[in-house]
């Protein structure tokens, strides 16, 4: 059995040590929210939370964060308290097809955990998730939103 506790809830799952963690998220757990794409740790549409880590969870095998706190976009924020990266998401009409986009956001709000007020060349440097719908320049819009409003605030 494999202790896991995600979204602030605990499990104990009987689930080999290598299965990777985003099968265990969406067919053991039903969380959907982490997508998959490549399965080869290249796209980032998979992108989990292991603390405050972006991680990426096709090539993590179960085993190896046992115990650890997982978070998924499912638990990034809430209907009533979105994240603010979420608000700027909806603020600046982020997504086209949706389908990178809880990737995107999760491994950018990893990011903000080590460093709250990235620049361009600090996301062109940190995050390599991919979009085939190309909505790079909004996402850095939305990000320059997020991060200049959390300022504002402190
Ligand atoms: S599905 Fe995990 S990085 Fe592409
Ligand atoms: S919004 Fe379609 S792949 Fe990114």
């Amino acid at each position: 059995m494999i202790s896991l506790t995600v979204n602030g809830a605990q499990h104990e799952l009987d689930v080999a040590p290598e299965m990777p963690l985003l099968w265990v998220l969406r067919d053991e757990l039903g969380l959907t929210g982490p997508k998959f794409g490549c399965g080869v740790a290249q796209c980032g549409c998979c992108t989990v939370h292991v603390g405050n880590q972006a991680v990426r969870s096709c090539s993590v095998p179960v085993g190896s964060v046992a115990g650890q706190r997982i978070t998924t976009i499912e638990a990034l924020g809430s209907p009533d308290a979105l994240h603010p990266l979420q608000q700027a998401w909806i603020d600046e009409q982020v997504p086209q097809c949706g389908y990178c986009q809880p990737g995107q956001l999760m491994a950018i709000s990893g990011l903000l955990h080590k460093n709250p007020h990235p620049t361009s060349d600090d996301l062109a440097a940190a995050i390599s998730n991919i979009c085939r719908c190309g909505t790079y320049d909004r996402i850095r819009t939305a990000v320059a939103r997020a991060t200049s409003s959390a300022a504002n605030q402190s």
